[in-house]
């Protein structure tokens, strides 16, 4: 039966393990990452409408584009398209996942604008159909899409799902402004280049999971995950922002287990022991700080 209007939440998500191989000759790295959602969520509504058209808000609405470039309208239209239907629908983005932050929440609206607009529609596309959409639009979409953990391989878009065998503390602090993925990739390159090294594909190891952060998750070890957590695209980031040196260590005096740049940054990820040495954590950056528990379901009608 068609519905009048569908809110779908979508979370964020951290790379509790981001391994960047070399560049491939379609320009995107290989990688092995192992993604865990969390629960910082964007909303998205979708209602019937004529045409096309995109509103948002919540936190950092000003950086939302609002228009056919917004990933959730390419998601709309790419569904649309494949259906042969119009893509009718007025798409509302409520935003808490910072923008440009590296905690993947364009690729979560875009996940969120599919699963609406499918029950909008009354499409009842398969959920391979949906993923394989998903990886179209981007390489984080299809784990925004699932949730919970998994890991990500080729661009990151080929997702195992992985066991979590416990909860997670987590505090995000939001940088002043985004980062380019593009950008870091590139600056990541330059950093390999400069080292001596190479930095493609043909020339690298092709990186693997990392069976003790694996094991960590699974037994739901926050000490273990502590120990175990990587990002290789870190580097490049606080290259292109000096100041995340300073977030990531504030965070570590403050308490946290571990400190790592979320993705390709700047948002900053520490790891807690509890609940209560979460929000306290929070409370030592005075720029804002949010915590958030994961895993996290993926993409979910509410
Ligand atoms: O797939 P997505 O659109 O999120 O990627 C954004 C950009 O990030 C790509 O155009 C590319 O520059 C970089 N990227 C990459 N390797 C990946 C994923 C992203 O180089 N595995």
């Amino acid at each position: 039966m068609p519905v009048s209007t569908v809110t779908v939440r979508v979370p964020a998500k951290v790379n509790v393990q981001l391994s960047v191989g070399g560049r491939r000759p379609d320009g995107f790295h290989d990688l092995a990452t192992v993604f865990l959602a969390v629960g910082l969520y964007d909303h998205v509504t979708a209602t019937p409408a004529d045409g096309l058209r995109i509103t948002a808000a919540g936190r950092d609405v000003g950086r939302v584009p609002l228009d056919a470039t917004n990933l959730a309208a390419r998601a709309a239209v790419a569904l649309a398209k494949r259906y042969g239907v119009e893509p009718d629908v007025h798409l509302h983005i409520d935003k808490d996942i910072p923008v440009a932050g590296g905690m993947a929440g364009g690729s979560a609206d875009a996940a969120g604008a599919l699963v609406a607009c499918d029950a909008l529609w009354g499409l009842g596309a398969p959920r391979e159909e949906l993923l394989a959409l998903c990886a179209e639009l981007g390489s984080d979409v299809p784990f925004s899409l699932v949730g919970g953990a998994a890991l990500g391989t080729g661009r990151g878009e080929i997702l195992t799902p992985l066991e979590v065998g416990g909860e997670f503390h987590w505090v995000f602090a939001v940088a002043e402004g985004g980062l380019s993925t593009p950008d870091v990739y590139r600056e990541c390159d330059r950093l390999r280049l400069a080292g001596g090294g190479s930095d493609l594909a043909a020339d690298l190891p092709a990186p693997g999971a990392d069976a003790a952060l694996v094991a960590a998750l699974r037994e739901g070890s926050a000490a273990a995950l502590a120990a175990a957590l990587s990002n290789d695209l870190q580097a490049a980031s606080v290259a292109l922002r000096p100041a995340l040196a300073d977030t990531l260590g504030a965070g570590l005096a403050a308490g946290a287990l571990a400190a790592l740049v979320s993705g390709s940054g700047p948002t900053c990820a520490f790891l807690a022991p509890s609940a209560a040495a979460a929000a306290e954590l929070a409370g030592a950056f005075p720029g804002g700080a949010y915590p958030a528990l994961s895993p996290a379901a993926g993409a979910t009608i509410v």
